[in-house]
């Protein structure tokens, strides 16, 4: 098959009107802190069996198109020996692998940060395919202060992506971009929108500059945001100002928008999803979720076999809630139903 035509394929399989991607890429450091919070230690079987219970969890993929995994797991196996890649996909959940590599200050631009991992990304890839893989994921941040993000950290990390996912899509490979401006802070959503802007927009000229085919890959942007330790701002004013964002910077070629939660609660996500979906616009507007999906499961789930059918419950249960969100369909009171 055509790489073309390969990734076609992939965007057919996880882009629809009804699900979303789960973000379980956590790195080992970041997993860590989650089982911390259960007192749950870290270790390679721990994460296996954690990472199985998600995939595993029957009817997700219902709601669950793709999911997102970290290189470790997407080597590992279930208990009757399947390779959970193999896991996901019988439910119809495309696996799919976090290639970056994390971040590190970009020098001569202090407080900007640049994402690691293009060196030997070409022959990562190749092995990832063997594995299962048919979409990757990158992600830059961009803090916001009073001087960042920087126009050279905006241009250095627009150019990151933009490599990563013409590499990608040279072997086939379905990119996700993930430019995360950062909630972080005391800002306004004012604020939050002018960088959000800035950065999509010169994202999105670094993706024509390296020749990359917007048809092919998803875009994984944060909401428009106040602060977190700024005042809040409703869901209407969080949608419209992200909407407003994306009308103005986001080609309607790209297929699907699957937003990151990034700090914000369960419900909050679920809400601000639901009044992004109520404006709508040419582009789908879905999640991937990685804390808003994954957190009611770790407390459910507490590290217990004993609990894994509620934790099961507890990931389709805000998996079905955000497949609601998409349609505009949601309402808090669904919370105890
Ligand atoms: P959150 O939804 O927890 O922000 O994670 C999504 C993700 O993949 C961040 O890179």
């Amino acid at each position: 098959m055509k790489t073309s035509q390969k990734m076609q394929q992939t965007i057919n399989d996880m882009v629809d009107d009804h699900r979303g991607i789960l973000a379980a890429d956590e790195s080992a450091p970041t997993i860590k802190k989650r089982f911390d919070d259960i007192n749950l230690e870290s270790n390679e079987d721990n994460r296996r069996t954690y990472r199985t219970l998600l995939l595993e969890t029957p009817g997700l993929g219902k709601f669950i198109s793709g999911v997102i995994l970290f290189e470790e797991t997407l080597g590992q196996k279930n208990a009757a020996g399947t390779p959970l890649a193999e896991v996901a996909w019988s439910q119809k959940i495309v696996p799919g692998i976090k290639v970056d590599k994390g971040t590190e200050p970009l020098a001569g631009s202090p407080g900007d940060l640049v994402t690691k991992g293009l060196d030997g990304l070409s022959d990562r890839l190749k092995t990832y395919i063997d594995q299962g893989a048919r979409f990757a994921k990158w992600r830059e941040v961009y803090p916001i202060t009073t001087t960042n993000p920087t126009r050279l950290g905006i241009h250095a990390n627009a150019e990151r992506l933009a490599h990563y996912a013409a590499i990608c899509q040279e072997q086939g490979v379905v990119p996700i971009v993930e430019p995360e401006v950062l909630m972080d802070g005391e800002h306004d959503i004012d604020r939050c929108e002018e960088v959000t802007e800035q950065v999509l927009f010169a994202v999105f000229q670094a993706l024509r500059q390296y020749g990359v085919t917007l048809e092919h890959m998803i875009l994984k942007p944060n909401m428009v945001l106040p602060g977190k330790d700024c005042r809040t701002a409703n869901p209407n004013e969080i949608a419209e100002a992200t909407i407003r964002v994306f009308r103005r910077v986001v080609p309607a070629a790209v297929p699907s928008i699957n937003f990151l939660s990034g700090g914000q609660s369960p419900e909050e996500a679920t809400i601000n999803l639901n009044a992004v979906n109520q404006i709508g616009g040419p582009w789908k507007l879905s999640i991937s979720y990685g804390r808003a999906l994954q957190q009611p499961v770790l407390v459910a789930w507490q590290g217990k076999p004993g609990n894994v059918v509620a934790a099961e419950i507890a990931l389709l249960k805000r998996a079905r809630l955000n497949s609601l969100a998409r349609k505009g369909g949601y309402k808090s009171s669904m919370e105890n139903e």
